[in-house]
């Protein structure tokens, strides 16, 4: 097991790479749709409470542990415990789960790119239509991948850090200005009220409330790239002057201001022109291009949206593919080329059984799942809520607060405000609120 020798350059960089990662898809895509399906405000009140409770202790666990052990995610979990390797392999399952339905959806939104600039109309039905057909989808799935593949085998400084430095900032200030937009529309004001008003009654009964916590909480997880190794890894990239606690809260305060953002940018929109925001998946699929459609100027906005989800999207999937990337090559002697296109050739094998289950061929299936569902489902409800759980365990009891406070702290050099407040998430609340809330939901209880 050798550290890693790879590091950041700056400090910009860091946070842009870790910042990347946390914005995606996530941001753009599922926080809308989840916030239009779970009840607008009060999906958004859940999710802060668990962005404080769960997001920021484990986040910045993770930071820690990376830092700490300076190597992959399973060997960082194993340097402070040698029985605790499988807390990373967790990520490492769970990384290649995302990626495999992850790359789908970018394909999709290359295949929307080109739509946009070609003014091609897209009605409603289009995306039903194309995701069913069975070869295309599986083309711009590659296109995706390749694009992912070629930026990790850049390498960490070379490739993620510089191509995140450039997209991220590129994508904050198209969005603010996509937000400024719709914000102007007429009607806008009705999407803002169910953003941010609350409406109680939209909760129908105990079982309507936990699913909307379980998706809160599954939204956490997935927006900050928790429980997956992600910040393990990068955070093994970290000099050690590195003050883990601003970075924690900045990659924080970026992922939830660009998840407003879209929120604020989608749904007014959604509503100027007499749409429902409960499309679902659709959202932006569906949805948008309705939208766009009926705007003045729809097709330069639709072709700077779908760009912006496009860089979203690969900021994110480098960062998936590094966690695997980095495992492989400390495991073979493979070099980081070669690693990054045999994973991206496993990938992309799954990626397309999930492509082709829901379209083509809808027999591939687990239970009433299709494949793509169940990869989704799979990764972020059980596979980044269990991973979060054995990282708060990890860092809570078996490094225990001291060991992990004096990393934070870069060796007291820093001081800690939040130590006590991080114990206390970390050994209890998070834990508890992680296995509570899976219980309920997946059994039940
Ligand atoms: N956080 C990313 C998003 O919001 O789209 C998705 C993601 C990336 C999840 C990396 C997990 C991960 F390890």
């Amino acid at each position: 097991m050798k550290p890693s020798k790879e590091q950041w350059s700056s400090r910009f960089g860091f946070i842009m790479a870790a910042a990347g990662s946390a914005i995606g898809l996530g941001n753009l895509w599922k926080f809308p749709y989840i916030t239009g399906t779970s009840g607008g405000a009060v999906f958004l009140i859940v999710y802060i409470i668990f962005l404080i409770l769960l997001g920021i202790p484990i986040l910045l666990s993770e930071l820690a542990i990376g830092r700490f052990a300076g190597m992959n995610a399973i060997d960082s979990c194993r340097k402070i415990n040698s029985k605790w390797g499988f807390a990373g392999a967790f990520g490492i399952i769970g990384a290649f789960g995302v990626m495999a339905s992850y790359c789908v959806v970018g394909g999709w939104v290359i295949r929307y790119i080109i739509n946009s600039v070609t003014d091609s109309r897209m009605s409603a039905d289009y995306f039903a239509e194309y995701s069913s057909k069975s070869f295309e989808p599986l083309i711009w799935t590659a296109v995706f991948l390749l694009l992912t593949c070629a930026i990790v085998t850049g390498g960490v400084s070379g490739g993620i850090e510089r191509v995140s430095s450039v997209l991220l900032p590129i994508l904050i200030v198209f969005l603010v200005g996509i937000m400024i937009y719709s914000l102007t529309l007429p009607n806008a004001i009705e999407g803002v009220k169910f953003f941010i008003v609350p409406d109680f009654s939209a909760i129908n009964g105990f079982s309507d409330f936990i699913r909307i916590v379980f998706n809160a909480m599954g939204q956490v997880f997935f927006s900050l790239s928790l429980g997956m190794g992600t910040l393990i890894t990068y955070g093994s990239y970290l000099p050690k002057d590195n003050d883990l606690t601003s970075s924690t809260i900045t990659i924080v305060a970026l992922d939830t201001a660009i998840a407003l953002i879209a929120g604020f940018a989608i749904l007014p929109a959604v509503f100027s022109f007499g749409f429902e925001p409960t499309e679902g998946f659709g959202l932006i699929f569906k949805t948008l291009p309705a939208v766009f459609s009926r705007m003045s100027g729809g097709t330069f906005i639709s072709s700077i949206f779908f760009v912006l989800v496009l860089l979203a999207a690969l900021t994110s999937s480098i960062s998936l593919l590094e966690v695997i990337v980095a495992w492989v090559c400390t495991k073979t002697k493979l070099t980081r080329t070669w690693a990054a296109i045999i994973v991206t050739l496993l990938i992309f094998i799954a990626g397309c059984f999930a492509s082709l289950s829901i379209g083509a061929i809808p027999d591939i299936a687990i239970g009433n799942m299709s494949l793509f569902e169940f990869f989704s489902f799979f990764s972020d409800k059980v596979i980044m809520p269990l991973g979060g759980f054995f990282i708060c365990i990890l860092t809570g009891y078996v490094w225990g607060i001291p060991q992990a406070s004096h990393e934070i702290s870069n060796g007291g050099r820093l001081k800690f405000r939040m130590r006590k407040l991080f114990g206390v998430t970390v050994r209890y609340i998070a834990p508890a609120l992680i296995a509570v809330i899976f219980a309920v939901s997946l059994f039940g209880i």
